[in-house]
């Protein structure tokens, strides 16, 4: 059985951690589907096409070490409101689910474009200053010199990019759970998804 969990939501508000504690805790796999937009926005950084690249993407480019830059970030986001870049990697996305057992996969639009059918969507959510500042930590962990006005910035634009764009736009859908985070500590956020995840589990099982 594919039991499907689609998590959608903006920049920073905390659905990769969520999806990869609730992956971890219920045995599925996971695929951050951002990291397939930043792959081909690295490769366009160094002068690809952006179509081409979405169209010869291979897993490994996954693993490149500078996918989580600002510059790959907004380039990601640029190069994502392409039809024709959403399309090339529709394949990749689908082909992830279908394997056996539970799959858990978060971006912008999973719930609404990728996986309709999901068995649970989840849509995490915070406030823009909340989430500015949860990036800005981040990324000062890891050393980079920001400032949390650039990091603000970074996420307004990204934001207003992801939402307004004619191809796939970020929006939860219809039938997602909205978790919003901007007062949740990361473990309370992450026992609210695991609910969720757990209800509908039991509601497959007596189909
Ligand atoms: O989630 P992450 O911040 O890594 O995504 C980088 C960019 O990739 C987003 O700003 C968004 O434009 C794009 N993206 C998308 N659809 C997805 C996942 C990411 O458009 N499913």
């Amino acid at each position: 059985m594919k039991f499907v969990v689609a998590i959608d939501g903006p920049a920073a508000a905390g659905k990769g951690t969520i999806a990869k504690a609730v992956a971890n805790h219920f045995g599925f796999s996971h695929l951050d589907s951002g990291l397939l937009y930043r792959a081909v926005a690295a490769k366009t950084l160094k002068g690809a096409d952006p179509v081409a690249a979405s169209e010869a993407l291979h897993e490994d480019d996954l693993k490149a070490d500078n996918l989580r830059s600002p510059e790959v970030a907004q380039m990601a986001s640029k190069v994502a409101a392409l039809e024709d870049v959403r399309l090339a990697l529709i394949d990749f996305q689908h082909s992830f689910v279908q394997q056996d057992g539970g799959a858990v996969i978060d971006g912008r639009d999973i719930g609404t474009v990728i996986c309709p059918d999901a068995a649970v969507k989840l849509y995490i959510t915070a406030s823009p200053e909340a989430r500015a500042k949860r990036r800005f930590q981040e990324l000062l962990n890891g050393n980079k010199s920001v400032t949390l006005e650039a990091v603000f910035k970074d996420v307004k634009e990204r934001d207003e990019r992801d939402v307004t764009r004619h191809a796939s736009p970020l929006k939860a859908a219809s039938d997602a759970i909205t978790i919003n985070t901007t007062e949740l500590t990361i473990e309370a956020a992450v026992k609210a998804a695991i609910k969720v995840i757990e209800t509908a589990f039991e509601r497959t099982k007596q189909l």
